[in-house]
């Protein structure tokens, strides 16, 4: 059984792990264990700490043994004596914010329900169990559901608040975060996924002390400088041994995450929407969803934490025909173009694409009406046919005859201040009364809070896509929220506008995808500024940053895959020297790194030499051939990334065929040569290996090959790489 509710303990086990609570004398839904698969014992001791210290600690009632600041907690409201971060605060209709929940019922789902407007994980083969759990303010009838899902193969536990406003009276939600982990343990490291645009998701690692440790947005996205995933893990936690807890939230706006130490040695975990400028007002009867938090917990380090996010991303996140189908390969003229183009051009990079063979053409930024610099035009969304020299829908066919498909840039939620709909609407950009506003890449946000300008978008949007056979859109959106303010939200209700936002967001995405069920829709925001589980739900592959040298995609793509499946993070074979860091490396190192992703090109195809040609299409056709290991096997890292070399590998679930990647981060020379050790094969299986397309007459045992390794000679400078083919044989 995945879930056991019996008259004081919730129990849910996945394949390796428990999760356990327990309502205690005072009716406070406790914590009391996440760790490894237990069978039978409760781990009641935890629900009872005792460390009543003097005059200090607040309690109730008779038991001086249960203080809500020591308790470890399932959740809990601001007021009532838990001084630690809490996740709840409501402001009642009398100007307290003292609110006290305790335990009132918890019932077995027949299935996980849908969190009303926000992405969420999906189930419907119905294999998950949900838990859902009522508290209760004890004096006001303000109720707080706890939902717990219990992805049992995945070892994946998704939790979510629903708060429901019963009191009477009207209500405003100060804070409403989505998980609250106590743990009895506090001699943690914290990691996070910090940067900025061109270097996103950089992991950073700190230990826990005496103090709380934030990662968070409160750039209305999610943002390249932080990301909503995070793992806490003891200290000496690596690859392949330690505990660790991930946490990923499926949202796209401000979020904030912590890990704090307490007094008495436990620590609290909390995350979910950032409380900053956050103010939600529920009528009586008026019910507020909190996105999910996605919850993983390993015991044996990172790399299978990170195999339960990519299994269940891609199992019960991604929706619709690309879930897990192989994606196309894309040619996009960004790189090649910039906003310079004619549809021959255009159609000339085409030709040299399909010789290689790309399947998808996109044509980037810059098609639609005046649009030849980032000056104008955004919200403009008409053909520029005078630009393009033909119609669209003659490009479309033209590109069509090559035997490929066509995709097309949008960026719905900006517009630019020259532009006829910021004419006609100048009230339907986010901007606060008599204030100048500020602009951001010479474009102000849209106010995806009010439904007219959602409404006008999609209108203009489903023009070109009912009108033209597109297949594919890219999603951008290239500023950060500044000036928020909505004027379609009274004077009040200005705190629910970033919330609102995001809101907008996905209901334009959902209407998007449920209009276009075959588009394959890929997120980018400047990069990967907004690379997040919410925006994964709609669009199953995100670009993963603006900096396409391969050699920093190394550090990115390292980054983003401990959360994120491969297979969600868009890749591209650039030119060389790279257009932003101008360093120069070799074809195949490119076309490597971007095999470590959805696969494709950005740049100009008419300037290559036959060579280079060739070369690119024997990579297409390698790429092909391993496109289902890549997109559903499980990923290993399997170096540290310490500066020297860095190396990657895919292993099939029946763990017969294996590829492996080795980049050389810095020249190689009188230190000692690679001898690289491999993972997830079949101990006494005998495996084939090949380097770089040189079969090496040796069989090797998985045993040799995962706790010996192989003599690697193929890499030894800067931006040199290699690969290694594992096959089984039979
Ligand atoms: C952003 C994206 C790029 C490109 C440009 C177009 O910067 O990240 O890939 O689409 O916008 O303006």
């Amino acid at each position: 059984m995945s879930v056991i509710i019996e008259e004081k303990f919730i129990i849910l086990n996945t394949k390796n792990t428990t999760y356990q609570m327990a309502v205690n004398e005072n009716n406070y839904l406790a914590h009391l264990y996440y760790g490894a698969r237990l069978d039978d014992s409760v781990a009641l001791e935890r629900g009872k700490l005792n460390y009543h210290s003097g005059a200090t600690l607040a309690y109730d009632g008779k038991s001086r043994e249960l203080s809500p600041d020591v308790c470890p907690l399932e959740y809990s409201a601001y007021g009532s004596g838990d001084f630690r971060t809490t996740p709840l605060k409501a402001r009642f209709a009398d100007g307290s914010s003292v609110c006290d929940l305790r335990f009132e019922s918890a019932k077995l789902l027949n299935k996980k329900p849908v969190l009303r407007g926000l992405p969420a994980l999906h189930d419907e083969g119905k294999v998950s169990q949900t838990v859902e759990v009522c508290l209760k303010d004890k004096i006001y009838d303000l109720r707080v559901y706890l939902l717990y899902t219990v992805f049992e193969e995945q070892d994946v536990i998704s939790r979510s608040v629903r708060v429901e406003n019963h009191t009477g009276e009207e209500i405003i939600l100060e804070s409403v975060l989505s998980a609250c982990l106590d743990n009895y343990e506090d001699e943690y490291d914290f990691i996070s996924f910090t940067g900025r645009p061109h270097f996103e998701r950089f992991l950073q690692r700190t230990s826990l002390g005496d103090f709380r440790l934030v990662t968070e947005s409160r750039r209305g996205a999610s943002g390249h400088q932080a990301n909503p995933f995070v793992i806490f893990c003891s200290r000496g936690c690596d690859e392949k041994a330690g505990e660790c807890y991930g946490a990923s939230l499926v949202y796209s706006g401000n979020f904030t995450a912590s890990l704090e130490k307490t007094q008495i040695g436990t620590s609290r975990f909390v995350m979910g929407i950032n409380p900053e400028n956050f103010a939600f007002i529920l009528k009586n009867g008026e019910v507020f969803q909190a996105p999910e938090v996605i919850h993983s917990y390993s015991r044996s380090g990172f790399s299978k934490l990170s195999h339960n996010y990519h299994n269940v991303i891609r199992q019960h996140l991604f929706r619709g025909k690309y879930a897990l189908a192989e994606r196309p390969i894309l040619i996009n003229n960004w790189e090649a173009t910039y906003f310079n183009f004619t549809a021959e051009k255009l159609l000339a990079i085409a030709k040299q694409a399909q010789k290689i063979g790309a399947d998808t053409f996109v044509l980037d930024d810059g098609w639609f009406k005046g649009r030849n610099g980032d000056a104008s035009s955004l919200g403009d969304w008409f053909v520029d046919e005078e630009k393009l020299g033909c119609k669209l829908s003659d490009l479309i066919s033209d590109v069509n005859a090559l035997g490929m498909r066509f995709g097309l840039w949008f960026e719905p939620e900006c517009v630019s201040e020259n532009s006829d709909l910021y004419r006609a609407h100048p009230e339907w950009v986010l901007n606060a009364p008599s204030r100048p506003g500020m602009l951001g890449r010479k474009q102000w946000v849209l106010d995806m809070a009010n439904g007219d300008v959602v409404d006008a978008i999609f209108g203009m949007m489903s023009d070109i896509l009912d009108n033209n056979n597109i297949e594919y859109v890219k999603w951008d959106f290239n500023r950060y929220l500044t000036d928020v303010y909505s004027t379609a939200l009274p004077a009040n209700r200005q705190g629910e506008a970033h919330h609102r936002y995001v809101l907008g967001v996905y209901d334009l995405l959902e209407r998007i995808t449920t209009r276009y069920p075959n588009l394959l829709i890929e997120g980018c925001a400047s990069g990967g500024g907004r690379f997040d589980c919410g925006m994964l739900y709609y669009s199953p592959q995100y670009w993963t940053s603006d900096n396409t040298d391969p050699m920093n995609r190394l550090d990115i793509q390292y980054g983003t895959s401990f959360c994120y499946p491969v297979i969600s993070m868009g890749a591209h074979v650039t030119a060389s020297p790279n257009h932003v860091t101008r360093r120069d490396t070799p074809i195949k190192t490119r076309s490597n790194v971007a095999m470590a992703g959805t696969y494709g090109f950005e740049l100009d195809l008419t300037t290559l030499s036959d060579d280079e040609i060739t070369t690119l299409a024997e990579e297409t056709r390698f790429y092909k051939n391993h496109s289902e290991l890549i997109r559903l096997g499980d990923y290993y890292r399997i170096t540290k990334n310490d500066g020297r070399y860095i190396g990657w590998q895919f292993v099939s679930k029946d763990k017969k065929t294996s590829l492996a990647v080795l980049v050389q981060k810095i020249t190689n020379i009188n230190y000692k040569p690679i001898i690289q050790k491999f993972e997830g094969l079949i101990p006494d299986m005998q495996y084939r290996v090949t380097v770089d397309g040189e079969c090496r007459e040796q069989l090797y045992s998985g045993t040799a090959l995962m706790e010996i390794g192989i003599g690697i000679r193929t890499i030894k400078y800067e931006a040199d790489s290699t690969r290694v083919e594992i096959e089984a044989v039979n």
